[in-house]
């Protein structure tokens, strides 16, 4: 099966056993395409890292690079973003170690943005003029799995209101798309004035928490999960998933390759290293269709 996807031998893949990926697929091809959900990460795994050697923007940071916020404010978030991420991506420091620091880093953020009294009419153009990109093939992937009336849970740490903006903008924000992400909130003259509900940062992801809600009721039917993310943290999206029959993880490898790729092996079925297309997802899901 594996031969049968010629994606699967790019250079860009790595996997600790091609075998069990193979048995993975098997099962889910044999139990169709209607049992089969896709739960994928925003920020660096749907968008691309880097673009002709330059970073690409998170959702924080299409806001960051805007003039929706004061240059005091950009220089403050800067120095959160240079803080932290170098922590995020720290192969040495344990996700114990790493989470109340996670919390700090997204609650001194948003508390920062929403002094900005940051306008909701603004941040259509904010995207548009931002360099968010999503990643080579991104059309395929949507366009096919609306299709074929496969779910796709989107599970960001990012913004929900930026997210879903970057999707429409690219004309893919089609109605099996389900975002589960931090959600801005607006006071009567369309100025942010918080954050909804519970923080989402990258270690609390687990879709069992919306499930509870009451929303998403079609994915509990939905045994089989094709998991994209590009963190260690997006590797519990599906854990919330009930009577889970199979789970291929796929993982982008983006930064700090040598230090991770171990660590990323061992916990993802296929690791992309510095990947910035669709590709071997979108191979997989033509596969499965
Ligand atoms: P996610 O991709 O796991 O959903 O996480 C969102 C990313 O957002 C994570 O990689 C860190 C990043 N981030 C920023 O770029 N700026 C910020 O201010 C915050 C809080 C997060
Ligand atoms: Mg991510």
């Amino acid at each position: 099966m594996v031969s049968e996807i010629p994606e699967l031998s790019n250079p860009s893949v790595c996997m600790r056993d091609p075998q069990r990926v193979e048995e993975i697929l098997q099962s889910m091809v044999k139990a169709g395409s209607n049992t089969v959900q896709v739960i994928a990460d925003f920020d660096m795994t749907l968008t691309r890292f880097a673009y002709k050697g330059k970073r690409c923007p998170t959702c924080h940071n299409i806001l960051d690079n805007s003039n929706l916020i004061s240059n005091e404010c950009r220089e403050e978030l800067k120095v959160l973003l240079d803080t932290y991420y170098p922590i995020e991506i720290d192969s040495a420091r344990s996700i114990a170690e790493k989470l109340p620091l996670m919390v700090e880093w997204w609650t001194k953020a948003h508390k920062i943005m929403v002094q900005q009294k940051i306008r909701k009419d603004l941040l259509a153009t904010a995207v548009r003029d931002s360099d968010a990109m999503l990643r080579e093939g991104y059309q395929l992937l949507f366009d096919h799995l609306h299709e074929h009336s496969i779910p796709l849970l989107i599970f960001s740490a990012g913004i929900g209101d930026i997210l879903e903006e970057v999707i429409r903008q690219a004309g893919v924000f089609h109605s099996n798309v389900k975002v589960f992400s931090n959600y801005m909130d607006f006071d009567e003259s369309g100025l942010l004035k918080a954050f909804k509900g519970e923080l989402i940062h990258i270690y609390n992801k687990r879709e069992g928490a919306l499930l509870n809600t009451g929303h998403f009721q079609e994915l509990r039917t939905r045994p089989n999960v094709l998991l994209l993310g590009d963190s260690l943290g997006d590797l519990t999206m599906a854990d919330g998933v009930q009577d889970m029959e199979n789970i291929l993880k796929i993982g982008f490898l983006n930064d700090k390759v040598e230090e991770r790729k171990q660590s990323y092996l061992d916990s993802y079925d296929i690791v992309l290293v510095q990947d910035e297309t669709l590709e071997v997802p979108n191979a997989i899901i033509l596969h499965l269709t």
